[in-house]
């Protein structure tokens, strides 16, 4: 590559963004990190910007403070950013509902709007939002975060047939179990080896950013071959 290109990464303090940002370093990007907490990550092409990304305007500074870092040449975004609050409908405080939809879609929509104009002008980039299967398929207990996985998948879907002709492709992933700190606040999993490993969501995410120019990879379902673990020898 000539010029190291430039992704941001959102949600970096754990799990897959801080796997992806890594990955990312180790492929020669430079990466901007937008997060409530840093990952700890020293190089020289990395560098943390604070952001809740479910404010507009925590967003809007991001990104004024990227372009003073690294220029205006921005390729990627990968919306990672997000988490679950889990229970029935008639219990699920109104208030958890509420902050999943600013994260996961209402987040998501600030950070797609704030780098948009820069990928037109350049007529070129990527955009890689992180849904779920749950934005496949219903989920018990799921409702709120079901409903918030699936509104990224239309965002996603609408907006690569919107921003194709700029040059810009847009992506989405659809992972199931990840082993991350995401079930901290499930009772009712307990995380374990045989889930998805961040690390590899990541190389994937690295992947889908090389593909060729003319080359768009609109759905990515993955999922652990084996979530139960080897069978039993017989
Ligand atoms: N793990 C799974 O099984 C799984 C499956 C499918 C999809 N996903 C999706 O994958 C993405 C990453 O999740 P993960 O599994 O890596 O979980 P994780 O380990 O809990 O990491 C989530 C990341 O998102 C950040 N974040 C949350 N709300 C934020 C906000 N308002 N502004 C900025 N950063 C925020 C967290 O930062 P803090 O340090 O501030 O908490 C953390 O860095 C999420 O969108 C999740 O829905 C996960």
């Amino acid at each position: 590559m000539s010029e190291k290109r430039l992704i941001i990464v959102t949600g970096v303090s754990k799990g897959i963004g801080k796997s992806t940002v890594t990955a990312l370093l180790e492929a020669e990007y430079r990466v901007a990190g937008w997060g409530r907490n840093n990952p700890g990550i020293s190089h020289p092409d990395f560098q943390f910007f604070k952001c809740d990304v479910s404010h507009d305007n925590q967003v809007i500074s991001a990104m004024m403070q990227t372009r003073l870092k690294f220029g205006d040449a921005i390729y990627g975004l990968i919306n990672n950013a997000g988490f679950g609050h889990f229970g029935k409908i008639e219990e699920l405080p109104l208030e958890q509902w509420h902050a999943m939809f600013n994260t996961n879609v209402h987040g998501l929509m600030y950070c797609t709007r704030a780098v948009v104009p820069f990928m037109k002008t350049a007529q070129k980039g990527h955009i890689i939002n992180i849904s779920s299967i749950a934005g496949l398929d219903g989920v018990v207990q799921g409702s709120g975060y079901s409903a918030t996985k699936y509104a990224v998948r239309g965002i996603s879907h609408s907006l690569y047939k919107e921003l194709r002709e700029d040059g810009i492709k847009v992506s989405c992933v659809y992972p199931g179990s990840v082993e991350t700190n995401f079930f901290d606040s499930v009772e009712a999993i307990t995380t374990s080896k045989n889930m998805l490993q961040p690390e590899d969501v990541a190389a994937l995410l690295v992947q889908l950013l090389g593909s060729s120019a003319n080359f768009l990879t609109v759905d990515v379902e993955i999922r652990p071959l084996m979530p139960k673990g080897p069978k039993p020898k017989a």
